[in-house]
């Protein structure tokens, strides 16, 4: 630097330099202030993405602060049998002694303002988070972000669908959203099934579509809640609801889409499904038809028992069934065949379920969750009830021939008014044990192959109420669903325990805790399936003649319809069912 001193020239030149430049650092500072202006502008507007600095001008990889990376660490699940321990919050629970860890409910206002920023979940505890909870809630409750902005908005160009997965793009973590519905009871609101991440799911906006045509379709955008689905066995991600509110007078919306940010082209466009617009559905006039539902969770590794799948669906036709909706993750093709036959007659909806999660090690079960409560939220005002029942799983009235008649039964001894939930004990009729008596001298292969006729011996012992047990639910008094027991039930609704002498669950299947030991605890003898025998077989034949050809079904043989048992029946055992207990509970 000294060596310049030598010519005055170059100095000269040198300074000229150096002004140059502190003018360059003076026009940066400014420039510098401006951006810094703009930003925290845009961050009091709002206009763009919560939580992520000023989205357009400040990208930064979409990480937000706060957000851990990963919770799979965390993550322990203990299957502990028979009952299903959670490892939660700190604490061990299980389904007899339950605590809710209540994802959903964290806040009350918008979103999970503080939830992503904390393992344990407690939200609001981050002063900065409720001020911008409020802030949303304040554009929820104008209807939406302003329409200078809207209107500025990317439009959508992909055809609304009911029940498919699609994705939600630009988000940290798989999220994807399945169907929409209006939902008019307590809060108006559009509520979607979606999945996402369990703990701190990411903030998203919904896109309200009016008008059916490009041309006459205008939008409204307001920030989204996320509810996780409580039974969510604490993996990475869950089933959840993504909630719309409808503040003020706003309508219902024609279509849905749910975006990460309010400036990216929607990559999903959900249908809304409507009471109000469907000519089958419920009016104030005409309400509820008396019709039962039946859910069934995604059905998955090819399942292909053609025999007992005719015989769940003619059996719960008998009790009284009139639609089922099932889930399509992978069938065989004899069983999918055999559905394709009960949806062209308008008794069976299977919906595809191609969800890209992978089961039991992200999701549960295929995400089974949001099957289930997709499903009572299908089933809703155009069913009265709806039973979330598995293959294997059979609720049979002891007295009355069908459900319907055991509940219109209940409803004259007890006030089931507000009742949103009729609860089912659960039997198991281990597979291991002998065959009925009868089933020895049958040469009828279909008799022999129907479990519910073969398989007469349960456990004497049921289950309590919320293990195992399933449930008739009346959709329109449930808010959650869950696999045992409702999670959440509109105010002033809840559940009945049905007594045992009235119905239970029959459940065949192997034991459950796998080898052969479980038909070692004390047993019973229930023929209470064979009140419906003559008609089963008749009808499962009829179907399976039908069929046959067009499904390619196979010649029924003793090996094909069920595996072999290991005990003989052991006719000694054989005790009275329990008697008939006076007292029915309502909780
Ligand atoms: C919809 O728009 C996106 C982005 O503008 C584009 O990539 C995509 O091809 C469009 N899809 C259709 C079906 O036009
Ligand atoms: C759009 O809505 C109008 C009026 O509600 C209706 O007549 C028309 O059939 C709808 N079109 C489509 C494609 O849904
Ligand atoms: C509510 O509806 C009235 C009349 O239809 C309309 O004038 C008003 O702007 C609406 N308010 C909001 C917040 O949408
Ligand atoms: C409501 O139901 C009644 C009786 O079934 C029917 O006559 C009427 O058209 C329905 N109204 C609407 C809006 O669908
Ligand atoms: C079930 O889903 C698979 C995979 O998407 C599909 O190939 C198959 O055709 C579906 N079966 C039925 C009966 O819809
Ligand atoms: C249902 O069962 C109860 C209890 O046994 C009986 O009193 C009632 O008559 C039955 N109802 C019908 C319709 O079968
Ligand atoms: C009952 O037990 C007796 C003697 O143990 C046996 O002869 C008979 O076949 C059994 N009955 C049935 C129905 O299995």
């Amino acid at each position: 630097m000294f060596k310049s001193r030598s010519s005055k020239k170059l100095s000269g030149q040198r300074s000229r330099v150096l002004r140059e430049r502190a003018n360059l650092s003076f026009f940066i500072v400014v420039m510098f202030f401006a951006v810094f202006g703009v930003i925290v502008l845009t961050e009091i507007f709002l206009i763009d993405e919560r939580g992520r600095g000023a989205g357009v001008l400040l990208r930064n990889g979409g990480r937000r602060r706060g957000d851990k990376p990963d919770y799979e660490d965390a993550q322990s699940i203990l299957q502990g049998e028979d009952y299903l321990v959670y490892r939660g919050a700190g604490f061990d629970y299980n389904f007899g002694v339950f605590v809710r860890e209540d994802h959903g409910g964290l806040i009350e206002g918008v979103n999970h303002a503080g939830a992503r920023m904390l393992p344990a979940g407690r939200a609001g505890s981050d002063p900065s988070d409720n001020l911008r909870a409020m802030q949303e809630a304040n554009i929820a409750a104008k209807g939406g972000v302003p329409a200078g902005v809207e209107s500025r908005l990317p439009g959508h160009n992909i055809t609304a669908k009911d029940g498919v997965w699609q994705i939600v793009s630009g988000t940290r973590f798989k999220f994807f959203v399945f169907s929409a519905f209006y939902d008019q009871r307590e809060e108006r609101s559009i509520r979607i099934v979606g999945a996402t991440k369990t703990r701190g799911p990411e903030r998203v906006w919904c896109r309200l579509w009016y008008g059916n045509t490009t041309s006459t379709t205008h939008s409204v955008s307001l920030a989204a809640k996320v509810k996780v689905i409580r039974e969510n066995w604490n993996l990475k991600y869950s089933a959840c609801f993504i909630l719309c509110p409808l503040q003020q007078n706003l309508s219902a919306p024609h279509s849905v889409s749910i975006v990460s940010r309010l400036r990216l082209p929607p990559a999903n466009h959900l249908l809304v499904r409507n009471a109000d617009w469907d000519p089958d559905l419920r009016n104030a006039s005409a309400g509820i038809p008396d019709r039962m539902a039946v859910c069934v969770k995604p059905i998955h590794f090819n399942y292909n028992q053609a025999l007992q799948m005719l015989e769940f669906l003619e059996l719960n036709s008998i009790l009284g069934v009139h639609h089922f909706t099932l889930y399509n993750d992978t069938l065989g093709p004899q069983v999918g065949c055999i559905l394709q036959d009960y949806v062209s007659h308008g008794i069976v909806t299977l919906l595809p379920w191609q969800l890209n999660m992978v089961s039991q090690k992200e999701i549960r079960t295929e995400g089974l969750f949001a099957a289930l409560n997709d499903c009572l939220y299908r089933s809703m005002y155009r069913y009265s009830y709806a039973a979330l029942v598995d293959l294997d799983e059979y609720i049979i009235p002891r007295h009355n021939d069908t459900l319907p008649q055991l509940v219109k039964w209940l409803g004259t001894r007890l006030n089931t008014r507000t009742t949103g939930s009729y609860s089912f004990q659960n039997a198991f009729f281990y597979l291991q044990w002998g065959d009925d008596p009868s089933i020895a001298k049958s040469t009828d292969m279909t008799e022999i192959g129907l479990v519910t006729l073969r398989k007469t011996r349960r456990r004497s012992k049921l289950h309590p109420h919320k293990q195992r047990s399933k449930y008739l639910c009346r959709p329109e008094f449930v808010v959650e669903a869950g696999n045992h027991f409702i999670w959440e039930f509109v105010p002033g609704h809840g559940t009945l325990n049905v007594p045992p002498d009235a119905a239970i669950l029959h459940h065949y299947r192997v034991c459950e805790f796998g080898g052969n030991d479980c038909i070692k605890t004390a047993s019973v003898v229930d023929h209470t399936a064979y009140r419906y025998k003559e008609r089963l077989l008749e009808r499962v034949k009829s179907k399976w003649k039908d069929l046959k050809a067009k499904c390619n079904l196979p010649e029924l043989s003793y090996h094909q319809t069920m595996p072999q048992t290991v005990a003989p029946l052991n006719n000694n055992t054989k005790s009275k069912l329990q008697p008939l207990k006076a007292v029915v509970k309502q909780s």
